[in-house]
């Protein structure tokens, strides 16, 4: 397999808890996600990324670890997880973990054995604040009588990365899991791992606090590249897909260093905070493109458990635009990282006031809901509740016409089609309330986003794909006529001669 699958590939976000449940407790597992890779392989997606997996109080979900080594009991044991491993990659699909390495629980066992291993004070010594809730980053912890650094909720404090020992201990984590056949990792906030030694104030300007000083500092681009040699000298390379989450584009562009020595991948996190608007979304592309290193791949992404759905978040429900999301995440350049349910065009999930578990304001359960399987949902109890099921697996799949079918398909002409896999990206005229580019000379993506249907020049070949599924195998010579939410895919001849001819990978 190439070492650069993940260029090409798909990623699918799973959120563990929410996937597929074995064993009735309303908790998916990690046997809950091996009974499904039938549906992954027939999907077509080539990279799966778990949210955090490990023994945890469950204070941030998983985002506070208590053992980096092992695998929380609800989700299942070490044994699931190499039995995941395993039958995942006799069907191609790779398993990438997600990596905490920015904090821990307060009860791992390092908060009261390893005190050096954390950040600490004799009283709040600058006006860092906590993600979470807004107040000061510091905690006094009164079995010391000192302050410690917490970035995100108090029981999250923050490893110290100016200790080497902290340094070594994630090396060997690293290492544990990579050497299981694990294909990588998600790393959790990648642009936060060093503090500022001087526990300098973060600057505060106009749109609030800058997370200058407690987040964002030069000296952890070396681990990056420390972690990026690790993952590299294995065989096959592992992949690091960072969370650089900074919506300054030359800030985030810096987390791929000078373009092959830092992370692979790191989410574009200013494509999903942008509105699902031609404009603005072309705008962004190009700053994009603009402003990576070359060599550096991006990484797109619409939903994921903190921003909710895109089927939401950017259609309002609406299938038709989500299918035009789907349509861009796919055929940009870049690797797309699809979150469960997406497919679906699945939208957040209703969850009443008394069911909310989530720490942070507003609560980010209605995007952690459980995957519909069936129309009667497909789980017993779950843990957050499934009001919906409308949407489900079972009924998209009997449906040719489907979402589903539509989700499927397009990840099958990408790998049909190798120069949507790698291929550059061009941009090209377009109405208003339209977006058109090239990838490579001979395919051509228009999609309109507005509701009123437009007409896009100069495109010739075949239709390989549309959102509303009509024309498709029909052909158009120069002006390509878009309803309102639908976009398409075209191809020149030459370049499906070629794909027919090729093998399939
Ligand atoms: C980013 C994760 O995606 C989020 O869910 C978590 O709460 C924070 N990092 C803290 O780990």
């Amino acid at each position: 397999m190439a070492s650069d699958w993940w260029r090409g590939g798909v990623l699918y976000q799973i959120y563990p808890r929410s996937f597929a449940d074995s064993d009735g407790d309303g908790v998916g597992d990690l046997p809950g996600i091996a009974e499904r890779l039938d549906y992954l392989e027939w999907l077509g997606v080539d990279g799966i990324w778990l949210n955090p997996i490990h023994p945890s109080p469950n204070v941030d979900w998983g985002y506070d670890v208590t053992d980096y080594l092992d695998v929380h009991p609800e989700l299942g044991t070490l044994a699931d997880l190499d039995r995941l491993v395993s039958e995942a990659g006799r069907r191609g699909i790779r398993v990438l973990l997600d990596l905490v390495p920015n904090h821990t629980s307060d009860r791992h066992p390092w908060f009261r054995e390893r005190p050096d291993f954390y950040v600490w004070s004799d009283g709040i010594p600058n006006n860092w604040r906590s993600v979470f809730g807004g107040g000061p980053a510091w905690t006094l912890d009164p079995a010391r009588g000192r302050y410690y650094l917490h970035n995100f909720a108090p029981a999250q404090p923050d490893l110290n990365w100016w200790n080497p020992e902290v340094r070594a201990e994630f090396d060997r984590i690293l290492r544990f899991w990579l050497d299981r056949g694990v294909a990588g990792f998600r790393i959790d906030v990648a642009h936060a791992l060093v503090h500022d030694e001087e526990l300098r104030d973060d600057p505060v300007g106009p749109d609030g606090i800058r997370r200058t000083y407690s987040m964002l500092r030069p000296e952890t681009h070396g681990i990056l590249r420390e972690w990026r040699r690790l993952a590299d000298a294995y065989e096959p390379p592992r992949v690091l897909l960072g969370e650089a989450y900074t919506l300054d584009m030359r800030e985030w562009a810096g987390y791929y260093g000078a373009g092959a020595d830092e992370l692979h991948l790191a989410f574009a996190f200013t494509l999903a905070h942008a509105q699902l608007e031609a404009a603005e979304m072309r705008r962004v592309v190009a700053e994009v493109e603009a402003t990576l290193p070359s060599g550096a791949w991006p990484c797109w992404t619409g939903s994921n458990h903190d921003l909710g759905r895109l089927a939401s978040r950017w259609c309002d429900g609406d299938e038709a635009l989500a299918r035009c999301a789907l349509l861009v995440l796919l055929t940009l350049r870049g690797t797309p990282s699809l979150y469960y349910g997406d497919e679906l065009a699945l939208e957040n999930g209703a969850v009443p006031p008394e069911r909310v578990l989530d720490c942070a304001d507003p609560p980010r359960d209605p995007g952690r809901t459980p995957m519909p399987w069936t129309s009667e949902d497909g789980w017993n109890d779950p843990w957050l509740p499934l009001a919906d099921s409308a949407r489900n697996v079972e009924a998209q799949r009997a449906d040719p016409g489907s979402t589903l079918h539509f989700a499927r398909d397009l990840i099958a002409v990408r790998k049909r089609l190798p120069v949507l896999q790698t291929g550059s990206y061009g941009e090209l005229p377009a109405p208003s309330g339209a977006w058109a580019w090239q990838r490579g000379a001979e395919v051509r993506v228009a999609v309109n986003l507005g509701s009123e249907p437009v007409e896009v020049e100069n495109i010739h070949g075949e239709v390989v794909l549309t959102t509303s599924r009509r024309r498709e195998g029909g052909r158009v010579e120069g002006r390509l006529r878009l309803a309102a939410r639908e976009g398409v895919v075209v191809v020149s001849s030459a370049s499906i001669a070629e794909s027919t001819s090729a093998p399939h990978a």
